[in-house]
């Protein structure tokens, strides 16, 4: 597996790697969600590119970048084990050279959801998924349904910047008790990471309601609400119920719905989501 940090070594050794080429662009400290978008990556790719880069332009000034769990050697040894070819790590300095000054900002898509409670978010992931793509050139790029208006928010800018890459989205994989494998889940002490099982069990229940015939968002929301209004650590952020592409808020659900959700498990601030329908 090669390591390169600088852009033309990226340039490089991109060159030589031979097509369908796949990209699974990551913030570090990996779980088993991660290398599930490498596998599959793999099982579609004659060649598998990976990127660790902790966005700072993504995270809000109260948000925490500072204290963003990082260890590149474990990383390191989770990509090649996974099967991967090539791992970017660029510096801050790389994507962001003190001169730096254009965005790249998808318009309506990132108005609600996560980009109401983090203005600025998705400006910043456009922005650094975009100069990976032009870095990288992959042919296809792997995403996790666990972000999952950041996928939909991607696939825009992919379709509206006319980058010729496939846009795949990989499932949500979970610890055995439904917990959203997240790299912050570091930061959740015993208590909370029991705790955190709210998530799941809220989007469980209002699951359960869909498939015994409820078909009103707000009866599904008030389930989620409820929910997490008896878990005394837990404090929800919001909870939507969305059609699933369009993301605009539903009454009555008919077909593909996302049901979505943002906690504070004491400090700590956690998504899930199911796709209804
Ligand atoms: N549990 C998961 N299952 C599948 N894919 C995941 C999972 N968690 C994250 N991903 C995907 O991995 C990619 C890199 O995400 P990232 O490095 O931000 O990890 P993360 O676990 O989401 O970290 P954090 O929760 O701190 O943002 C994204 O496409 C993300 O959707
Ligand atoms: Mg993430």
């Amino acid at each position: 597996m090669k390591i390169v940090t600088a852009l033309p070594e990226m340039r490089t050794a991109r060159r030589a790697l031979p097509a369908p080429l796949g990209f699974v662009p990551t913030m570090g400290y990996l779980h088993a969600g991660h290398v599930s978008l490498v596998q599959t990556a793999r099982a579609a790719c004659v060649r598998v590119v990976a990127s660790i880069f902790v966005n700072p332009t993504q995270f809000g000034p109260n948000e925490d970048l500072a204290k963003y769990p990082r260890d590149l050697p474990r990383d390191l040894a989770m990509l090649d084990t996974a099967g991967v070819d090539l791992v970017w790590t660029p510096t801050v300095e790389v994507m962001y050279p003190p001169s730096f000054q254009t965005w790249v900002e998808v318009d309506g898509l990132t108005r609600r959801l996560e980009g109401e409670v983090r203005p600025r978010h998705f400006r910043g992931v456009t922005t650094v998924v975009a100069k990976l793509f032009n870095a990288v050139g992959p042919d296809k790029a792997y995403f996790g349904q666990k972000d999952a208006q950041q996928a939909a928010v991607i696939r825009r800018m992919t379709k509206d910047l006319d980058f010729p890459i496939e846009i795949i989205v990989c499932p949500t994989l979970r610890e055995a008790d439904g917990l959203a494998m997240s790299s912050r889940n570091i930061y959740l002490n015993s208590e909370e990471r029991q705790a955190a099982t709210v998530l799941f069990r809220a989007l469980s229940a209002a699951k359960a309601s869909y498939d015994s015939g409820e078909r009103g968002a707000e009866k599904l929301r008030a389930l989620v609400r409820e929910t997490v209004a008896a878990e005394p650590l837990a404090r929800l952020q919001y909870v939507s119920c969305t059609d699933y592409d369009t993301l605009e808020e539903l009454e009555t659900l008919r077909g593909k719905a996302l049901l979505s959700m943002a906690v504070f498990i004491g400090p700590t601030r956690l998504i899930d989501n199911f796709v209804i329908g």
